[in-house]
């Protein structure tokens, strides 16, 4: 964090943004008309769910990525027959109860609920060692790391789910800059609490002294990288301190919170073929909004 923030280009991590209050005002995100993702993929999860069985056998262990409130995760199980639903988040809070909704939904499902940020290695329960596997990466969470990370987070879900293995994710596809901008930066104001959120989180957990009006909301779409950016922007001349170490910041400067990367057919393949996985089936909304996309892993040696 101290480092990112006294980098020539100043950025933080965008899990930094995800105390307790950002995933309530994450939340709170999802459920706002112009943020379109959520509403989106859920419905296009609905729709596809009867057509999932014919691409995904039953008797797997579904293994979530990230699972937060399990919203959307019903809609699977109740299309395919899982033999056991492993979700995987870093918030213990989240895990615990929304792996008691899921347990009180699907009484006769074997639920293991793991405690893990998924992009270190961790291991899977032992209770599901001997059963496929189907991954779970809903909610364009991909696009959250650049293509790099994004890759290496793919490459680790296939040795974590092992060779033969499905992946089923959703990816936010490019569309008009006005839409993108207005879903990160809405009237209502939420996103700007989220992105704002961070400053407080500085000054309480790492000792900072920022003012809270020195910095606003800020939401750009970065054409070359295809990714819309959060920033903290300076309103004014400033001066604070993080941990004891000083910062200045001049009116109109940045620090950089987050990147969505938005992908369009080809681009959303390429990134999971280079990621070891070998799409089989991809749904997208009537409007191309929003992509699920079913992927399988590449054997060791694939060729040609
Ligand atoms: C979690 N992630 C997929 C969200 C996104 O759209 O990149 C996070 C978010 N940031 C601002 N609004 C939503």
């Amino acid at each position: 964090m101290l480092a990112g923030l006294a980098a020539p280009i100043p950025a933080v991590p965008a899990r930094w943004l995800y105390d307790h209050r950002g995933s309530e005002l994450f939340d709170e995100i999802t459920r706002l008309d112009s943020y379109y993702p959520t509403a989106t993929e859920t419905k296009l999860l609905a729709e596809i769910a009867p057509e999932l069985c014919n691409h995904i056998p039953s008797g797997l262990a579904v293994i979530e990525f990230g699972s937060g409130s399990s919203t959307k995760t019903p809609l699977l199980l109740d299309a395919i027959k899982p033999a056991a639903y492993v979700p995987v988040d870093i918030s213990g809070d989240y895990l615990e109860s929304s792996a008691a909704e899921i347990r009180a939904r699907y009484p006769q499902l074997p639920v293991h609920p793991v405690a893990a940020d998924f992009g270190k290695p961790f291991d899977l329960p032992r209770e599901v060692a001997s059963l496929p596997r189907l991954g779970f990466f809903p909610g364009s969470t991909i696009g959250n790391f650049v293509p790099r990370s994004a890759t290496d987070l793919l490459r680790h879900f296939r040795i974590l789910l092992g060779t033969g293995s499905l992946l089923l994710i959703g990816m936010d596809r490019i569309k008009p800059v006005e839409r993108l901008l207005a879903a990160y930066d809405e009237p209502e104001g939420v996103t700007a609490q989220f992105n704002l959120n961070l400053i407080q989180r500085i000054n309480r957990e790492l000792d900072g002294t920022i003012p809270g009006d020195s910095f606003r909301h800020e939401a750009r779409w970065n054409d070359i990288l295809s990714r819309i950016e959060m920033h903290l922007v300076a309103t004014r001349d400033v001066e604070f301190s993080v941990a004891g170490k000083p910062f200045s910041f001049a009116a109109g400067s940045s620090i950089h919170t987050e990147n969505s990367h938005k992908y369009e057919q080809r681009g959303a393949r390429l990134l999971l073929l280079a990621g070891g996985w070998t799409p089989i089936a991809e749904w997208t909304d009537p409007d191309g909004d929003f992509s699920i996309i079913l992927a399988q892993s590449q054997p060791d040696r694939f060729a040609p």
